[in-house]
């Protein structure tokens, strides 16, 4: 699981998931801290929940019938005021259905922009099971979508702060200030704490 590298311990962790946007994302803010993410593709059924954890921990415990590694899963979702929350853990669905374009027309008379896109980690330790990590980050849905990075709903969000949405920033930017990289980095800082020789 560990084993030295030029840069300290290096620590081989698997990532549960088959979307091509966050692997990317996950492997690239691996290397910044000394972990190898492996992507692993496993069928798994994702329950509908209203929380993103209890979506996240129900994957990780399905995966980890089969997996007795070390791994995580994320689950993420985008929450815009003015709907209340909505899509939040429904965002996939809402993603391949009404998708970015829908978003905006549902917002086309809202004056209250503000959104916050929510990362929940489950990590399944050999030893020590299941650990929950959560990120998260405030911004804004732009009047129309912008850029071509990144993935989902990418080119509609506008981290607070920023006038760029992530779309239209590199993967390296969006990783500096995103959801995701805040759960990331909150499981690297446990892994290095737990895993200490
Ligand atoms: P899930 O975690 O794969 O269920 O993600 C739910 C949906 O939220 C994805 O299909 C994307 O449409 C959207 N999503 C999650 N994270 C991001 C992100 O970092 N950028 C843009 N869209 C995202």
């Amino acid at each position: 699981m560990l084993r030295k590298g030029e840069c300290g311990e290096i620590f081989k962790v698997f990532l549960v998931s088959r979307n091509e946007g966050k692997i990317r994302e996950f492997i690239d803010l691996g290397l910044k801290e000394c972990v190898e993410v492996v992507p692993v593709s496993l069928d798994k059924v994702e329950i509908q929940s209203e929380d993103l954890t209890s979506i996240a921990l129900y994957s990780a415990v399905q995966a980890s019938l089969y997996l007795k590694e070390l791994f995580f899963v994320e689950d993420a979702g985008l929450y815009i005021t003015s709907l209340k929350g909505f899509p939040g853990p429904f965002s996939s669905y809402v993603y391949k259905t009404i998708g970015v374009d829908g978003i905006l027309k549902l917002l086309s008379s809202s004056s209250d922009r503000t959104a916050i896109f929510k990362s929940v980690i489950v990590l399944h330790c050999p030893r020590q099971g299941f650990r929950v990590f959560e990120g998260s980050v405030r911004g804004s849905i732009s009047l129309e979508a912008r850029g071509l990075s990144g993935f989902g709903f990418d080119p509609i969000f506008i981290p607070e702060g920023h006038t760029k949405t992530f779309a239209e920033m590199s993967l390296e930017v969006k990783n500096s200030l995103s959801h995701r990289s805040k759960a990331f980095r909150a499981m690297v800082s446990w892994l290095k704490t737990a895993y200490k020789s």
